[in-house]
């Protein structure tokens, strides 16, 4: 976290332009979709294809993706705990930029901590934001496996990683659940297409 004297003596600047009018401008409401589960739960997958729907049918949605964000604003984190905080600090961050400039904003992240989704959920505005817990349990997750990660880090090749030597905080209250273990990407992408819709 950051060192709180850092941002002392700062004064909040309004400009004349709100969210409303951003969102009347796009014909949409911002919104945070935020995707958690374990490491091949199917998060990204399902929020690549939800994404494309969105832009489809006319509404503007961007993604940032865990894998990708490290690449880059986050490459300098790893995986303890504190550097996980830290990434999803400044990814809820940037969510709710981009929420605040009208985006449908799909964020796919780990993000094993009860703690860091709720401080995530706070920053939007419980009202913006839409947790997906995307469930999978671990043995299927493995058994997936699509980067290799989970034999490696059975291995001990990788150390904590979420599920086998590092944990999972399973969502309580998340606004919907996709049960990956049991239904097709395309179920589970109209799942989420059709919560939007009633909303
Ligand atoms: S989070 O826990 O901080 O939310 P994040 O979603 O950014 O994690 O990154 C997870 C991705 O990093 C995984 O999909 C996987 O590809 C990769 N990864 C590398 N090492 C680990 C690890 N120790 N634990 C979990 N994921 C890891």
């Amino acid at each position: 976290m950051a060192d709180k004297k850092a941002s002392e003596n700062i004064v909040w600047h309004s400009g004349q332009v709100t969210y409303e009018d951003r969102c009347a401008l796009l014909n949409q409401k911002g919104v945070v979709l935020w995707f958690t589960g374990l490491s091949g739960s199917g998060k990204s997958t399902i929020a690549v294809e939800v994404e494309q729907r969105l832009i489809t049918s006319g509404k503007l949605a961007y993604r940032l993706d865990g894998d990708n964000v490290r690449h880059g604003l986050n490459a300098d984190l790893g995986f303890s705990t504190a550097d996980r905080d830290e990434n999803i600090r400044r990814i809820a961050e940037i969510a709710v930029l981009f929420k605040d400039a009208g985006l449908i904003t799909l964020v796919s992240f780990i993000s094993p901590f009860r703690k860091m989704r709720q401080f995530a959920r706070e920053r939007a505005g419980s009202a913006h934001f839409i947790e997906i817990y995307v469930k999978a349990d671990v043995e299927t997750c493995a058994s997936r496996d699509p980067k290799g990660l989970y034999k490696k880090a059975q291995n001990g090749e990788i150390s904590d990683f979420t599920g086998v030597s590092s944990p999972y905080e399973a969502p309580e209250q998340a606004e919907i659940v996709l049960d990956t273990a049991r239904f097709s990407v395309e179920v589970c992408v109209e799942q989420v297409i059709e919560y939007l819709n009633n909303r």
